[in-house]
C-alpha cells in the first residue's frame, strides 16, 4: 500500500511575513493524523523559517533543487549535506524549469538523485513531456528516456527510494491540467518501466492540480499525490487538495 503524499512546491515566491501567514495556516488546518503525506518546498533562503515553523508538525519540507556536490567552490550552490543539516526531508531534482532555463541534463538529474539519497533525503524526480512531444506521439519516448537515465545511475532499487513526479509541461503554470486517464496512461508507463521496484514508489501528478481537479486525478490507481505550484501559495487551496488526496 502506497501511503499518498502532496508536495508543495512554491518556486520562486514568498517572503518572511507571507511565509509566516501561509505555514500558519497550513499548521492550523492539518492538525491530528492524516492518511495522506504532506510537505512545502520553499526556496532555499526560507528553509530554516519553514524548519521554525513545521517543528512538531505532521508537515515536512524539502528543497527545490539540490548541488550533487558535496561541498567545495561550487559558488551558489546548496549541498545536500546543507539541506540534510537544515531538516529538509525532500529534494526536488530535475524540475522541467531547471532543465529548461540552467540545462540540466538527464545525466546532471541523475547525479543530484544520488547525492539526495547520500544525504538521507527522499528525491523526488521530476519528469515530463512538451506539448510538441506529446503531439508527436513522443511523450513515452521522452519520460521513459529521463526515467532511465536515474536507474542507470542509481539503479532500480535506488529510483524506489525516492518519489517520481510526472508533470507534463504542457500543464505546468497553465491551467490546462492533464485528465485523470492521460496523467494515469503515463503513470502506469512509469510503473512498468520501473519492474518489479514499480509497486512500491509512489508517483506523483504535477501541472495545474487545482482544488477541484484534484480528486479525479487521485482516483486513478497509480496516481499518488501530487506536486502542486500556484495552489501551494493557498493555504486554504493546498489543504483542499491535500484532503482530496486523503
Ligand atoms: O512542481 C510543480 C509545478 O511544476 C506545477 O505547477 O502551478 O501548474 O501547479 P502548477
Amino acid at each position: 500500500m502506497r501511503r499518498p503524499i502532496v508536495i508543495g512546491n512554491w518556486k520562486m515566491n514568498g517572503d518572511y511575513a507571507a511565509n509566516r501567514e501561509l505555514l500558519t495556516g497550513l499548521v492550523e488546518q492539518w492538525t491530528g493524523v492524516h492518511q495522506a503525506e504532506v510537505a512545502v518546498c520553499p526556496p532555499f533562503v526560507y528553509l530554516a523559517q519553514a524548519a521554525e515553523l513545521l517543528e512538531n508538525t505532521n508537515i515536512g519540507f524539502g528543497s527545490q533543487d539540490i548541488s550533487k556536490q558535496a561541498s567545495g567552490a561550487y559558488t551558489g550552490e546548496v549541498s545536500g549535506p546543507m539541506l540534510s543539516d537544515v531538516g529538509c526531508r525532500y529534494a526536488l531534482v530535475g524540475h522541467s524549469e531547471r532543465r529548461e532555463y540552467h540545462g540540466e541534463t538527464s545525466q546532471l538529474v541523475a547525479e543530484k538523485f544520488q547525492a539526495a539519497l547520500d544525504n538521507g533525503l527522499i528525491p523526488v524526480l521530476c519528469v515530463g513531456e512538451s506539448l510538441e512531444d506529446r503531439e508527436a506521439g513522443k511523450t513515452f519516448d521522452v519520460v521513459g528516456a529521463q526515467l532511465l537515465a536515474v536507474i542507470e545511475h542509481c539503479g532500480l532499487a535506488g529510483v524506489a527510494k525516492g518519489i517520481i513526479a510526472y508533470e507534463p509541461i504542457w500543464a505546468i503554470g497553465t491551467g490546462k491540467t492533464a485528465t485523470p486517464e492521460m496523467a494515469q496512461d503515463v503513470h502506469s508507463y512509469i510503473r512498468e518501466v520501473m519492474g518489479p521496484e514499480g509497486d512500491s514508489v509512489r508517483i506523483l501528478y504535477g501541472g495545474s492540480v487545482k482544488p477541484d481537479s484534484a480528486e479525479g486525478l487521485f482516483g486513478q490507481k497509480d496516481i499518488d499525490g501530487a506536486l502542486v505550484g500556484g495552489a501551494s501559495l493557498n493555504a486554504d487551496d493546498f489543504v483542499a487538495i491535500c484532503r482530496a488526496a486523503e
